[in-house]
């Protein structure tokens, strides 16, 4: 028999590839199908699960399940054990009821299911350490044998790097991550087999206070969540003859001071390598002078979980483009580029030379390191050298940085000697985005930095000030556009149990996530409008890109209590400013126009209770969703009533002119009637061309600015505000040197030079939310049915740009669009990956035009000015006659 048009291909599991020590009883499985064909697609799969790699102890056989679901497919075999191996892989039927290959085996690992079966306790320091050290912990170990298989467990109250026998147990960086220490803690697993020897052993980590014990936030508030830093470590070695021992932390363990004298994730690293013995975790190493641990028995808070997502990673390497005197001693680095982590710097200095890294985003008018803007952070790292020839890059702490000052070396140094290092949660790049316009493509890459530089454990506001904080409202305008670049699936199932654990018993979740309410002073515990609506918008979003139901079941009691909050809060169907118990940004940072509160509020109100009874719908709650949908429809009447007026501006009474962003809300969010629609946009426009074609919006307004103005048929002014390069848009940052998204829109200008340092952040995402519309709109890649089993690809061409072109791997796989224009000629090429269905919408003046791959399209249905067509699988090539104007109205 012929053997299928399809093979199983990037098997995950839980949204990773091959994860280590997973949590999950009925792990859920995921693959792409492979093949390039038209109409390609999977009729069955049949999925095996074993012990083993030679699938000779199976654990789950699915047999043949007719269905062409690909995502998040729950294991459904014996019941998983703590520590099981398991190997799995997948051979699917096409659509001619053929059969492919197994596909290549895939695997996952089980962790600690039960808590009980933490042999460990908490080892932690005594009263005779400094919490911003990082102290070292060890235990000597022996083994009869070389084990077959080793596997640690590890977490901390702090931030650790752990070792065995000198070497380090993996390239994970500033574990475990942060969480609300008080209810959670996740843990890591490392396999270590290959470094457990028949013998004498050390199993040791270095433990720093990072966010647990360390500063975070702006008000230098340190033990925000405790006082000593403590280490759990449980290391499971399984021999040949299947005897099991484990060594975990207990008051056998041994700590002593190490290298760093000072550590702190916002201020920097003090690193003295004349006091480090490297032998320190080898059986060579003496323990002379550590002294005993204080441990502390396992309670039953905070839960101990598996960590659900990426680690932090190095994820990239920058070399210097110039490296320049200053003064003598002192030298520039210019990374080209701003990005979050840190330097490394190779050097050859005398024993006690003391070597001092500064680091900032910006120059200052003299053309040194401008840190006004960094406000109590530092981020300065010293290191004093051992001598002889070294490497230094600090471990404990991160910077957001294009430049770095250096000083302590005798001479330059060599451009082969300093690198900076990117830092962040390793997330898969998955899409990209180019056109015809290079400002275009540099508002994207920027963007792109930015998301790396702030998606490190949690979606942060901004990577280099006292402040890197889980802040909701960033998070929600944003979540969008991050997932066309990077698969972000596992990393906002993570922070969405973040979010849900700030949630209190009234229902409001918090600002920022992980809550710090230390830091936020009483102000960040009740979420505001469009920053608390982060419980209802991003596992939302979650579920359209990744079809992910699990991610919308686990977040939905968020959800509803977050709509139920709303609701409490409300009078009349609509939500008043004046009502709050708590702080209302309103349209954050947004430029010479006012908007008022009581329509931010009402408007995510209608929104989110909206949401709700669409997840309602989806995981079959049929009292919320018709309760939800009428309250819905309750609070759309008021709004009209209340702020929607007969010539279509939207106002309050506290609002004397038009916003753009109160118009955006309304229409956006569905808020208008179908009658007024027109006139609402009508009010829109005029207000951007009143400003010379230039946006007002913040942090609210901004993400559906772009879809909004294209939706109505003004794709133009899109590419207009784009490629604008005054104050304020991208471009104007761009044309003052940006390489990353800025704060605000005039964070640095000839003029003045820097902007307010009180708040003046080079590498905040919010505003990068625009690049959500390249893909979407432009490029045209979008969902129809969640998780893309439906995709759409309906271009905006004919805007000003002779060229786009976008790629997104989605969970089903990769879909293109490109698109040229040329002589009133569209060019377009797609691809649909198999077992995706799609609609391809050309842009099309004529009917008779319209070519596929040189022939004429049949099947294709004309809709004003588009021929629409239904495809499967395939690489795809249309022409058409387009009309500009047309295109530009479409
Ligand atoms: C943060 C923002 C955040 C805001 C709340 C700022 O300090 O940097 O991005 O959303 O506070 O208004």
């Amino acid at each position: 028999m012929a053997t299928a048009a399809i093979t199983p291909a990037d098997c995950r599991c839980e949204d990773r590839v091959d994860p280590l020590g997973i949590d999950a009883r009925e792990p859920r499985l995921s693959w792409e199908c492979a093949g390039s064909g038209r109409d390609l697609r999977q009729r069955a799969y049949h999925i095996q699960v074993a012990a083993d790699a030679a699938f000779a102890t199976p654990l789950w056989d699915s047999g043949r399940v007719e269905s062409r679901a690909s995502a998040h497919i729950r294991y459904a075999g014996a019941a998983l054990a703590s520590h099981q191996r398991a190997y799995w892989r997948v051979r699917l039927w096409d659509q001619d009821d053929r059969v492919s290959a197994w596909g290549a085996t895939a695997t996952f690992a089980i962790g600690v299911l039960d808590q009980a079966e933490w042999t460990a306790q908490w080892a932690g320091l005594t009263s005779g350490f400094q919490c911003s050290m990082a102290p070292r912990f060890r235990r000597r170990f022996r083994t009869a044998a070389a084990p077959v298989d080793a596997r640690l467990y590890a977490t901390a109250r702090g931030t650790f790097t752990a070792m065995i026998n000198g070497a380090l147990v993996s390239d994970e960086q500033l574990a475990p991550g942060w969480t609300d220490y008080a209810q959670r803690l996740y843990y890591r697993c490392y396999d270590v087999t290959r470094l457990v020897t028949g013998g004498d052993n050390v199993l040791g980590a270095t433990v720093s206070g990072g966010w647990y014990n360390g500063a975070i936030g702006w008000t230098g508030v340190n033990r925000h969540y405790g006082d000593r830093q403590q280490l759990l470590m449980m290391l499971r070695l399984e021999y040949a003859d299947g005897r099991v021992e484990t060594v975990a932390t207990d008051d056998q363990w041994k700590l002593a001071h190490g290298p760093v004298q000072q550590t702190s994730l916002l201020y920097g690293e003090h690193y003295d390598a004349t006091v480090d013995d490297p032998a320190w975790c080898t059986p060579r190493g003496t323990e002379v002078g550590w002294s005993p641990v204080q441990v502390q028995p396992l309670a039953a808070k905070p839960l101990l979980q598996a960590h659900p997502s990426e680690p932090i990673r190095r994820t990239q390497e920058v070399a210097p483009i110039a490296i320049t005197a200053r003064r003598p001693g002192v030298w520039l680095v210019d990374f080209g580029q701003n990005l979050a982590g840190r330097v490394r710097l190779t050097m050859r200095v005398p024993a006690g030379q003391v070597v001092r890294l500064r680091h900032a985003e910006i120059l200052d008018p003299q053309g040194d390191v401008y840190v006004d803007n960094l406000r109590t952070a530092v981020s300065v790292d010293v290191y004093v050298a051992k001598g002889g020839g070294e490497t230094f890059e600090p471990e404990f702490t991160f910077h957001g940085f294009r430049y770095a000052e250096v000083s302590g070396l005798p001479t330059a140094p060599a451009v082969a000697d300093v690198r900076a290092i990117v830092l962040g949660s390793d997330t898969r790049r998955v899409g990209e985005v180019t056109t015809s316009d290079e400002l275009v493509n540099q508002i994207y890459a920027n963007t792109l930095w930015t998301q790396r530089a702030n998606f490190i454990e949690i979606p942060t506001d901004c990577p280099q000030r006292d402040e890197r904080m889980g802040w909701t409202g960033d998070a929600q305008a944003f979540i969008r556009t991050a997932t066309c670049s990077m698969d972000v699936a596992a990393f906002f199932r993570k922070w969405l149990i973040d979010l849900a654990d700030t949630q209190g018993a009234d229902g409001a979740v918090a600002n920022v996530a992980p809550q710090v309410e230390k830091v936020m002073g009483g102000t960040g515990a009740k979420g505001d409008a469009a920053w608390g609506d982060a419980a209802t918008i991003c596992p939302w979003t979650c579920w359209q890109v990744y079809g992910d139901r699990d991610v919308l079941e686990r977040s939905y009691p968020m959800m509803r209590r977050w709509a139920e909050y709303l609701h409490t809060e409300s009078r009349h169907h609509l939500r008043r400013a004046d009502d709050r118990r708590y702080c209302c940004f309103g349209d954050w940072l947004s430029v010479d126009a006012y908007t008022s509160r009581d329509i931010i509020m009402s408007a995510f109100y209608a929104h989110s209770t909206l949401l709700v009874a669409k997840a309602a719908e989806v995981l079959g709650h049929a009292d919320d969703q018709r309760r939800m949908r009428e309250r819905h429809a309750r609070i759309v009447a008021a709004f009209r009533r209340a702020f929607i007026r007969a010539d279509g501006a939207v106002l309050a009474d506290d609002q004397e002119e038009v916003s753009q962003t109160a118009q955006i809300l309304a229409l956006h969010f569905d808020l208008v009637d179908e009658g007024q629609r027109a006139a609402v946009f009508a009010k829109l426009v005029a207000d951007i061309d009143r400003r010379g074609g230039k946006l007002s919006t913040g942090f609210v307004g901004l993400p559906y600015l772009l879809p909004v103005l294209s939706r109505h048929g003004r794709g133009d002014l899109c590419v207009r505000l784009l490629k604008n390069e005054e104050y304020p848009g991208w471009g104007y940052s761009i044309r003052n040197g940006a390489t990353t998204v800025w704060e605000r829109w005039n964070g640095w200008t000839k003029e003045n030079g820097p902007g307010d340092p009180g708040m003046n952040s080079y590498s905040h995402y919010a505003y990068g939310a625009c690049c959500e519309w390249l893909f979407t709109d432009l490029a045209g890649i979008d969902l129809i049915e969640p998780g893309f089993a439906v995709a759409r690809v309906r271009p905006r061409v004919g805007l000003g740009l002779d060229r786009a072109a976008a790629s997104y791997r989605s969970v089903r796989g990769l879909i293109r669009s490109a698109w040229s224009t040329k002589d009133g000629q569209v060019d377009l090429a797609v691809t649909i990956p198999p077992n995706v269905d799609a609609e391809i919408w050309v842009p099309c003046r004529d009917p008779a035009s319209l070519r596929e791959g040189g022939a004429a399209v049949p099947k294709a249905e004309m809709v004003d000015g588009w021929a629409k067509v239904r495809v499967g699988s395939g690489d795809y090539r249309f022409t058409a006659a387009f009309e500009a104007k047309r295109a530009v109205a479409g």
